[in-house]
């Protein structure tokens, strides 16, 4: 194989892996563009859906008709936020990693959309 041929398949080589680094990039920054339904479900339905650690135990503090979450109209982001980061009896806190800053943000005004 010529020195020429070989130049050239490791700058192939180079141009696929930077571009495939950008697309992670810009993968993971876009993380407003997931649905926040979905995005809920998945790091909170868990535990705060029918029949959920979360929702038992809303049910007893709260009452059974504010026991689901995403059925609540009385949820403002701001204490959405407070209680994620935080955590409340038993409810751990959930750090950045385990949810980001914008993940967290989408969460809460979907929470805060009325379900009347
Ligand atoms: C590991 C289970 C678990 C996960 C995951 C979880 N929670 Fe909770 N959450 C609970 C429990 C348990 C409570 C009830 C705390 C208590 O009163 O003892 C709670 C309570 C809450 C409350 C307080 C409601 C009220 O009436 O005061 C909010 C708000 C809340 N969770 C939001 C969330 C959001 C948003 C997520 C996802 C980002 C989430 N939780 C994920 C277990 C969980």
């Amino acid at each position: 194989m010529s020195q020429r041929r070989l130049i050239m398949i490791a700058a192939a080589a180079a141009a696929t892996l930077a571009f495939s680094q950008i697309a992670c990039a810009e993968e993971a920054a876009a993380p407003a563009a997931a649905d926040s339904a979905a995005l809920y479900e998945r790091q909170c339905g868990i535990c705060h859906d029918a029949g959920g650690f979360g929702t038992v135990m809303l049910e007893r503090r709260v009452g059974a008709e504010r026991s689901v979450l995403a059925q609540r109209n009385d949820l403002p982001p701001a204490y959405v936020r407070h209680v994620v980061r935080n955590g409340l009896r038993d409810m751990p806190p959930l750090t950045r990693v385990e949810l980001p800053d914008a993940d967290l943000e989408a969460i809460a005004q979907y929470l805060q959309r009325a379900r009347q």
